[in-house]
């Protein structure tokens, strides 16, 4: 089913903890909500849920207004953060409870916890109690008691991060398979990026309560529309220069630092300052700076880090911050020392100028 928030604020006293949030979620989509601690996603979520009443806006489902609708007649599946999953019940019964909320016959109980069960791979558990279950099954127990009510829309905070670094990666692929199998429309609430851009279909930067951006992953992470979605959806370089000119024949911005000139893909800027976000792993090392190579940069090394398929350098850079540069496939012979001056080129063939 189709998600739409029309402008939501939702306050606590003084503090408006989601600020003007308006969003289209289509139908089967994986949406997340991203952003960093204290931004606003769960409350966003539980206003969803119909946990929190918006003080202002509309939220629709599908094309019916479900501001005035209590959270248990929403058809909403919800996974919290710690599960919360009732401790005396047996795995069975802990995912048998929504459905006999609703009054559902036993027989079918039996037929729709078997379903799920198989689903979500908890054969053989069905009489355990939570405590008798590692993490990752409380987690999947949690899952199954959402879905087996059959909900129209999927609400997800944080579901992995009580799990360690390897179980995080599949439990994340087993919850994005099932979601893909079912064709859910999933809200999900994470504030890691990585586990974001492996999951979505669409992604929503929030700060302080307000979106920063919408996109696709590949979207976000190549064009970052602002210095904080360049900086939380994976890690940038952002570089102010001074503009120069502009040609508008060759759609080129010219910049200046570092008493050199830049040559940078973009419309015409409207202030006198450009600021630029560069992925460490777009810069390429150069060798020595050669006649007509355009955009080089220079820095000293302040270090360097053997990650196994790269290595990370950080050097100087034209601004007061250091410039952070990935080589992939790095050769022993040829990784540098701390000191040594190195240059590097900015990407010609990427936009790089961001809008703020
Ligand atoms: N029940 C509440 N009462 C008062 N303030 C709250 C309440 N819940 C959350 N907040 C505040 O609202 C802001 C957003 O919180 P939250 O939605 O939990 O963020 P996130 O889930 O992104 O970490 C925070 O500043 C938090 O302290
Ligand atoms: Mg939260």
């Amino acid at each position: 089913m189709r998600v739409e928030l029309i402008h939501i604020i939702k306050r606590f006293g003084p503090l408006q903890a989601v600020d003007d949030v308006s969003l289209t979620i289509g139908e089967g989509d994986f949406f997340t909500l991203l952003g960093p601690s204290g931004c606003g996603k769960t409350t966003l979520l539980r206003t969803i849920a119909g946990f929190y009443v918006p003080d202002s806006g509309e939220i629709r489902f599908g094309d019916r207004v479900v501001n005035d609708i209590p959270a248990h007649r929403r058809e909403t599946g919800m996974v919290f953060q710690n599960y919360a999953l009732f401790p005396h019940l047996s795995v069975f019964d802990n995912i048998a409870y929504g459905l006999k909320a609703r009054k559902v016959p036993r027989k079918e109980i039996a037929e729709r916890i078997g379903r799920i069960i198989r689903s979500v791979q908890l054969e053989g558990l069905e009489h355990r109690s939570p405590s008798q279950l590692s993490g990752g099954q409380q987690q999947r127990v949690a899952l199954a008691r959402a879905l087996v009510i059959s909900p129209q829309i999927l609400l997800m905070d944080e579901p992995l991060s009580n799990l360690d670094a390897k179980l995080r990666v599949s439990m994340r692929e087993k919850i994005r398979r099932i979601q893909k199998e079912l064709g859910i429309t999933t809200i999900y609430v994470t504030h890691d990026q990585e586990e974001a851009m492996a999951v979505s279909d669409w992604i929503a930067i929030l700060n302080r309560g307000h979106l920063e951006q919408v996109g696709t992953p590949f979207e976000i992470y190549y064009r970052p529309e602002s210095r904080f979605a360049a900086e939380f959806m994976g890690s940038s370089n952002i570089i102010e220069m001074d503009v120069a000119g502009y040609d508008e024949a060759q759609s080129q911005i010219v910049a200046e630092t570092a008493g050199q000139r830049f040559f940078l893909r973009g419309e015409r800027p409207s202030g006198a300052r450009v600021v630029l976000s560069v992925r460490p792993e777009w810069l390429r090392i150069v060798a020595a700076p050669a006649e007509g190579e355009k955009n080089l940069l220079s820095g000293r090394i302040l270090s360097s880090t053997f990650l196994g398929s790269m290595i990370r350098y950080q050097v100087t850079g034209p601004g007061e911050k250091p410039v952070a540069i990935e080589v992939h496939d790095p050769d022993e012979g040829k990784i540098r020392g701390d000191g040594e001056t190195l240059w590097y080129q900015l990407p010609a063939d990427r936009p790089l100028v961001i809008g703020k």
